[in-house]
């Protein structure tokens, strides 16, 4: 019984950036990245931008996009606006291309003894896009680009990138630029300054994924690992995922761990399974994203969180102005400062709600315990 507990392998993947076992709800945005690099030069699917709150797949779905370009033959180029995007890019871009260029010139039978690519000096950004992207084109393929993270992008290096990349669109070379960050940051990055062109980038938000195609994709997945969920089990698990791509790995992890604990004797996942993990799942959740996200807060933005998680959906800035008996403008910076640490947005003028879900169901089941770290 022992063989059988080891075979059976926890399928879901909880973890950033960590490759789910299978991308659920994104089948539109793959077709029309396709499509785009498919129809040629111009085609809408080769520029991009991927925005949703943590958590929500825009690091899975860019892995995914650059998966397919990479089986047409592409060329990709992925970087993370950690340090400087343009230096990344260039570094990427030479790296990968020492070996095909040498290769290219053994092939040839050339002896080029002390010419080097460093004697005509360091390329431009956008002198190695272009020669990449020529290179590319040329063989029938092409070059994509992905920034991940670009709202902590220096504004100026996006502008550079977008240039460059606007520059190789009208030279008909086959690149694509996806980008993906939190919504309000890259809002903010693409309304500013000279950046139209990135404003004109199909837009793909992660909202939340049906709760049919997480029912489906999870009971098949179970399946596919080597046990059963179906019926008010799945029913149940489906639907404390809320939809949310993290919460969809991490509860179908918890479930799944219980019922692999008994899958020598019932390889069905029971109800009792399902609730539990769902438990696990949300204490998880609360210690490693909500808390974080409360953690740096002062106490006057956690009490603004409470008055605004007695009211649901998108609520009027003027009500929680009301429950906490103060005048609306005393707010405002409040509500940037939260606005600004991603904890909620605004949707319209006037309207908050909450970036993460099971916040506004934490606060109010914790709100005496949240407030006694003050
Ligand atoms: N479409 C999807 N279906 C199911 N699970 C997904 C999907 N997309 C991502 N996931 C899973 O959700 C979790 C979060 O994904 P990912 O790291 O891509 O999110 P993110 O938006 O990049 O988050 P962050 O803003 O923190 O970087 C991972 O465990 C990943 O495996
Ligand atoms: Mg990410």
């Amino acid at each position: 019984m022992g063989t059988l507990k080891r075979t059976i392998i926890n399928p879901f993947k909880p973890t950033a950036g960590a490759e789910p076992p299978v991308l659920i709800g994104r089948e539109r945005v793959i077709d029309d990245f396709r499509d785009g690099i498919e129809e040629g030069v111009g085609a809408p699917g080769r520029l991009m931008r991927i925005t949703g709150p943590r958590g929500s797949g825009k690091t899975a779905l860019l892995t995914e996009l650059g998966d397919i370009a990479k089986s047409y033959g592409w060329r990709v180029v992925d970087v993370t606006a950690a340090g400087s995007i343009v230096d990344a890019i260039q570094h990427e871009l030479a790296r990968t291309s020492d070996n095909t260029e040498l290769h290219l010139e053994a092939s040839l039978g050339v002896v080029k003894a002390g010419v080097s690519k460093s004697s005509t000096g360091p390329e431009t950004l956008r002198g190695v896009l272009t020669r990449v992207a020529s290179q590319e084109t040329q063989h029938g393929a092409g070059l994509l680009v992905t920034v991940d993270e670009i709202q902590d992008a220096d504004a100026d290096d996006v502008r550079l990138v977008a240039a460059a990349v606007q520059h190789l669109i009208r030279e008909r070379k086959n690149i694509a630029f996806v980008f993906a960050g939190l919504t309000m940051g890259v809002m903010d990055l693409i309304n500013g300054r000279a950046l139209t062109f990135l404003q004109r980038a199909k837009a793909e938000e992660l909202a939340s994924i049906p709760l049919s195609d997480v029912s489906d994709s999870m009971a098949s997945t179970v399946e596919g690992a080597g046990l059963h969920l179906d019926g008010k089990a799945l029913e149940m698990t489906a639907c404390a995922t809320r939809g949310y791509a993290y919460l969809v790995q991490l509860v179908g992890y918890r479930v799944f761990a219980n019922a692999r604990r008994h899958a020598d004797r019932d390889a069905s996942i029971s109800l009792e399974d399902a609730q539990k993990g769902i438990e696990d799942a949300y204490g998880e959740f609360e210690g490693s994203v909500l808390d974080v996200a409360l953690a740096d807060l002062p106490l006057r933005a956690i009490e603004y969180l409470i008055a605004m998680a007695k009211h649901e959906g998108n609520v009027p800035t003027k009500e929680i102005a009301a429950g906490l008996s103060l005048p609306p403008a005393s707010l405002t910076a409040t509500r940037r400062q939260l606005i600004k640490a991603q904890v909620i947005d605004a949707p319209s003028r006037g309207m908050v709600r909450f970036s993460i879900p099971l916040l506004r169901e934490y606060l109010l089941k914790s709100s005496n315990e949240i407030l006694s770290r003050y």
